[in-house]
């Protein structure tokens, strides 16, 4: 099938939730596994718009910072778009924000560059349409999602041999 080309706006996906005590640690910090949790639903979001397909799923989460802690009580907005497509996958970049209620300033908390996957039904990957970048901002981003797949790409391969060797190695 051929390869059309979409835009990253037709994508973009937006994420807001509150955050209660319950996902906090003791110093009513979230936890950072249920931010990633956040970060990885919003991001596929985005990358389910764009590739249209019956599943994707996430192949790695890279890049990832807490820049600043979230308490509780905060009201988190999470943004999501794909940066570039490539054969069948997809990077998405996501920030995290607090928003400030009163003035609806936005606090930077994290950032994360997330992988993902389009399959069919079987779990097999399949192609994705291309991204045409617009604005000098998506141009910046799509020439970066570049550069960080093929940095990402010497260490799939070579965790690839490592899982080799520990599937013979292994012992608990
Ligand atoms: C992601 C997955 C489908 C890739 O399968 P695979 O056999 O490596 O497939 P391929 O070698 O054909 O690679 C397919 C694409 O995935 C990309 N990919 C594979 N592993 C990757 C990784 N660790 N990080 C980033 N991209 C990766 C490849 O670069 C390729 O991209 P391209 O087609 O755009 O060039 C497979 O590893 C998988 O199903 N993983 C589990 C996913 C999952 O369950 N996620 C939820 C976590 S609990």
């Amino acid at each position: 099938m051929e390869q059309q080309l979409r835009t990253v706006r037709e994508s973009q996906a937006e994420r807001s939730e509150i955050i209660f005590p319950g996902d906090t640690n003791s110093l009513g910090n979230l936890f950072g596994g249920k931010l990633m949790q956040f970060i990885d639903l919003v991001g596929a979001v985005a990358a389910y718009r764009h590739a249209r397909a019956i599943l994707v799923v996430t192949a790695s989460m890279d890049g990832l910072d807490f820049v600043a802690p979230v308490h509780v009580g905060d009201l988190l907005i999470l943004k999501a778009s794909v940066n570039r497509a490539f054969r069948t996958s997809m990077e998405v970049g996501v920030k995290a924000m607090v928003e400030d209620p009163k003035t609806r300033a936005l606090r930077h908390v994290s950032t994360a560059y997330v992988t993902y996957v389009a399959v069919d039904g079987t779990g097999t990957p399949v192609p994705v349409d291309a991204i045409v970048p617009e604005t000098e901002h998506e141009e910046r981003r799509y020439a970066d999602a570049l550069r960080r797949r093929e940095s990402r790409s010497g260490e799939v391969k070579r965790k690839r041999e490592m899982r080799k060797q520990l599937a013979e190695d292994w012992h608990v």
